[in-house]
């Protein structure tokens, strides 16, 4: 657990040093749960939304997109539910005057049990060696067999209380597993309430005429109200999706976890729209697909894993997230969820309006089902970022602390570097940058010894260094170091481009997929 602690502080400080993440209004002792991306983080954050963007809109010829306002009419929430039950069940500590969200100090309590099965295998598999079956492992040992079963009761008895709205069962749930203040390790817990996580503002000029606005929880009913606007003027037929990414905003209780629970924070989702009846299939498709772009950065199959909802949420009737193994443990990345016709149906109650698709084939008219994938921008920055976060012993005995981003992520591409500060070589250098400049994000960095270099590049997360030095000059090449393997390559100048595209296109990753 230190360990985690200590690997998540390393991430959290490196963004900072690295120009990636800063607290919002530092000077001021920042805001809560509130962060700015800095020179890098901004570039590496556009990346991903686009890696998710020819993903899911420009290389599906019936998915479209779309940038809806944050701000939108009221009656909205009120239609899509979030008002009467958009909130988290609270408890707060009486000692430490802490507050918490009950569920999570349950799920944490689950995650720790999962930490004693990791454990158990990581010991068996060193007692075994080559001979060790994890799957046999997992299935027959009984002390893991012990965890598994209390950690699935406990998340099955969680969520049926919460299904039922039995708060007095959620707080005697954290009574039984004595479950202690994370701050203080006291057990003196108020009742569990329910707190809703909208952020209320208002709209007008004078106190008579203001009206009373949200900003928006969750991108999706954004595409929701446009759903007819974009499928008669796109001349859109199912099965179709609408695609956006844009901000949203919860007023989270918990809000400890740096960027991986904000308070302001970015989605990508997609509304795949459905004939009813077809969304089994579809879930099934969405699942295997959302997981394959996962998939094709690298990042390491055994880092995800899928998580099936016990409690559904009020608008799905079947829902699962793809959780990804952070600093701190496997939680989710990305939610994938069936969600019946519950949202344009409620809209069509609430405005009056028809919210239907007629099916020429079936000559009737019918309100979609929706297929929904939602994934956190910042969250799948901080799977990214943190897992491309390492420190590696050199054979030298020295270490480097190295920032393995995929290269199709990485904020800069390549650095330019003259090897010495005269001869010409700088012009060269420059003159190389000039030409790549139009193709890729680069930089040229002269200080320091070109070892020291090299180093601040690794951690910076750049794939390619370029080194000029004096043969440079008469047969027209560079050095090129790759980041990971640390080899160097003398190729010509010529061939750059090409070298850096293969490494770098969005293409030949998503072709991975
Ligand atoms: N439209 C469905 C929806 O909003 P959600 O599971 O509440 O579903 C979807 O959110 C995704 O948004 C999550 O999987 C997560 O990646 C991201 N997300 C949710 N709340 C967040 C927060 N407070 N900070 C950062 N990301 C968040």
């Amino acid at each position: 657990m230190a360990k985690q602690e200590d690997k998540f502080k390393r991430v959290i400080s490196h963004a900072k040093e690295y120009g990636y993440v800063f607290q919002s209004s530092e000077i001021y002792d920042g805001l809560s749960a509130v962060y700015d991306y800095a020179q890098n983080g901004v570039a590496l954050k556009k990346n991903i939304r686009e890696y998710w963007w020819k993903a899911m809109v420009q290389l599906n010829e019936n998915i479209v997109g779309l940038d809806s306002a944050i701000f939108m009419h009221p009656t909205t929430w009120k239609a899509s539910g979030h008002v009467d039950a958009f909130s988290d069940p609270l408890i707060d500590n009486k000692d430490s005057k802490k507050r918490y969200r009950a569920d999570v100090l349950v799920e944490d309590y689950v995650a720790k049990l999962d930490n004693k099965i990791e454990k158990e295998v990581k010991k068996a598999a060193k007692r075994f060696g080559d001979a060790f079956n994890k799957d046999e492992f997992l299935a027959t040992n009984q002390r893991v067999l012990g965890y598994k079963e209390k950690g699935d009761a406990i998340l099955k008895r969680l969520g049926q209380s919460l299904e039922k709205e039995d708060l007095a069962d959620v707080k005697a749930l954290i009574e039984e597993l004595e479950i202690a203040c994370p701050l203080s390790g006291s057990k003196n817990w108020t009742d569990v309430k329910q707190f809703n996580l909208m952020f209320g503002t208002k709209l007008g000029a004078s106190a008579e005429n203001t009206m009373d606005l949200y900003l928006r929880p969750e991108t999706a009913q954004g595409i929701f109200v446009n759903f007819l606007n974009v499928q008669k003027t796109g001349r859109m037929k199912i099965p179709f999706g609408i695609a956006q990414t844009g901000k949203a905003f919860r007023n989270e209780i918990v809000a400890r976890q740096f960027i991986f629970r904000m308070r302001e924070f970015e989605q990508m989702e997609m509304q795949f729209f459905i004939k009813p009846g077809t969304q089994l299939d579809w879930f099934k498709h969405w699942k295997e697909t959302r997981m394959k772009w996962h998939l094709s950065l690298g990042m390491g199959q055994d880092n995800y894993r899928f998580h099936d909802h016990e409690k559904l949420a009020h608008y799905a009737d079947a829902a699962t997230d793809i959780e990804f193994r952070f600093p701190f443990g496997f939680k989710e990345l990305e939610g994938i969820h069936s969600r019946t016709d519950f949202d344009l149906k409620a809209h069509e109650e609430h405005s009056g309006k028809k919210l239907q698709f007629f099916d020429h084939e079936d000559n009737k008219s019918y309100v979609p089902y929706v297929l929904e994938t939602s994934i956190g921008l910042d969250r799948m920055f901080l799977a990214v970022f943190s897992n491309a976060l390492q420190e590696e012993e050199l054979e030298n005995g020295s270490t480097r602390t190295v920032l393995k981003l995929p290269a199709v992520l990485a904020p800069i591409k390549a650095a330019i570097l003259p090897l010495v500060k005269k001869d010409g070589l700088p012009e060269v250098a420059r003159k190389i940058m000039d030409d790549l400049k139009w193709d890729f994000e680069v930089t040229y960095d002269e200080k320091d010894a070109v070892g020291r270099r090299y180093r601040r590049q690794d951690a910076n997360g750049t794939p390619f260094c370029i080194t000029v030095d004096h043969d440079t000059l008469d047969d027209n090449s560079v050095t090129i170091r790759h980041r990971d393997t640390m080899e160097q390559q003398r190729v010509k100048i010529s061939e750059l481009k090409e070298i850096i595209s293969k490494e770098v296109s969005m293409k030949s990753w998503l072709m991975k997929m």
